[in-house]
């Protein structure tokens, strides 16, 4: 009774093994570790280095481990990047799925849970965005994750599984117990950004337009802190194995911040006061993302006990405090 997570030695997906390590489950993680770390795979977990595409490994592992469920977290997750290599999206992102589904099915796996996006819905003009609005992904990134989720609709009417696809909005902040954290080689996300520049890894920082039609001209988001959700998927498992229903549920805690009052949270929290330029407007960013998030907390259960911007803050700073001194250990 082991779970399969794939891209476990990346962000999010770190902190899910921990969170069924915590609860006291078996895991096995499955990383090419092409973004993830070796380091970050949870202390507890069995680690396979490979391809969650490679059809014979998946199932060597479901099989010599005995997994019965599958978390799926590994892919590529940068909107810019996917416009430019939008083939290199639909085939880690899309073929990559497929692959890992095939082997599920052969193997008979029962239960899956899928790292969607709120990046399917594009640019809604209506806030708070439910699950029922039309997907209408604007990036290439958007449509590979809209397509598996597709995909495992089908295959799930076909095959003998229930899935639960969380669809994420803005995932921030770090394990409290500083145990993991975010430490992609390549960071866009504005919570990481700001908390790197408050450390002084980065020099300075810019806020991507400021001329959006919101209270304050900057784009509105809906910063969910990481072990809030790695908790969800813990419970769309336990849902999924009570034999509950297939079904897509948006992640976020239905409220938005603008990019300056982060700014101003991560500049407050941490006691500096670091440049901030302005810059223009970051293509393909909508105005507002804020999740209408009552079906996971109907549904799973699902109570989050970190909503709280500067408390994620606080996390993501302690994050790279400790990535700095692990940094100097290394040199
Ligand atoms: N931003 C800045 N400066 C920065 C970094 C970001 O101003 O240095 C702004 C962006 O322009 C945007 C906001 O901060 O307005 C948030 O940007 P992020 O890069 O942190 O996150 P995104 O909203 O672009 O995307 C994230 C995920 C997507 C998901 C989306 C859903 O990466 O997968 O949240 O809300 F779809």
């Amino acid at each position: 009774m082991t779970v399969l997570v794939t891209g476990g030695a990346g962000y999010i997906g770190s902190h899910a093994a921990l969170a069924l390590l915590d609860g006291g489950r078996d895991v096995v993680v499955l990383d090419n570790l092409t973004q993830g770390h070796r380091w970050a795979v949870p202390a507890g977990a069995a680690f396979v280095e490979g391809d969650c595409g490679d059809e014979d490994l998946v199932r060597r592992i479901i099989d010599e481990h005995d997994v019965t469920a599958i978390m799926h977290f590994a892919g590529s997750i940068i909107v810019p990047d996917s416009v430019i290599y939008p083939l290199e999206y639909y085939r880690n992102n899309t073929v990559n799925s497929r692959a890992l589904l095939q082997a599920a099915v052969d193997s008979g796996i029962r239960h899956f849970i899928f790292s969607s996006t709120a990046g399917v819905y594009g640019e809604p003009n209506a806030t708070p965005i439910n699950e029922d609005f039309a997907l209408k992904p604007i990036s290439p990134y958007g449509t590979s994750k809209m397509m598996t989720e597709k995909m495992l609709a089908d295959a799930a009417i076909a095959h003998d599984f229930n899935y639960v696809a969380l669809r994420y909005f803005n995932v921030a902040g770090a394990d409290p117990k500083g145990r993991a954290g975010q430490t992609s080689r390549k960071a866009t996300h504005l919570i990481k950004i700001a908390s790197q520049t408050a450390t002084g890894v980065r020099p300075q920082m810019a806020i991507y337009g400021e001329d959006y039609q919101t209270p304050d001209g900057t784009c509105i988001r809906d910063y969910i802190h990481v072990s809030d959700l790695a908790n969800a998927h813990v419970l769309a498992l336990e849902y999924l194995e009570r034999g509950g229903e297939s079904d897509v549920m948006n992640c976020g805690y239905g409220r938005g911040f603008s990019v300056r009052e982060v700014i101003g949270a991560v500049k407050k929290v941490s006691g500096v006061d670091f440049s901030v330029d302005l810059a223009e407007r970051r293509p393909g960013d909508p105005q507002s993302l804020v999740a209408g998030a009552d079906r996971i907390r109907e549904k799973l259960g699902w109570v989050p006990v970190h909503d709280d911007l500067e408390v994620i803050v606080r996390h993501a700073l302690d994050w790279e405090q400790s990535l700095k001194t692990r940094e100097v250990n290394a040199a």
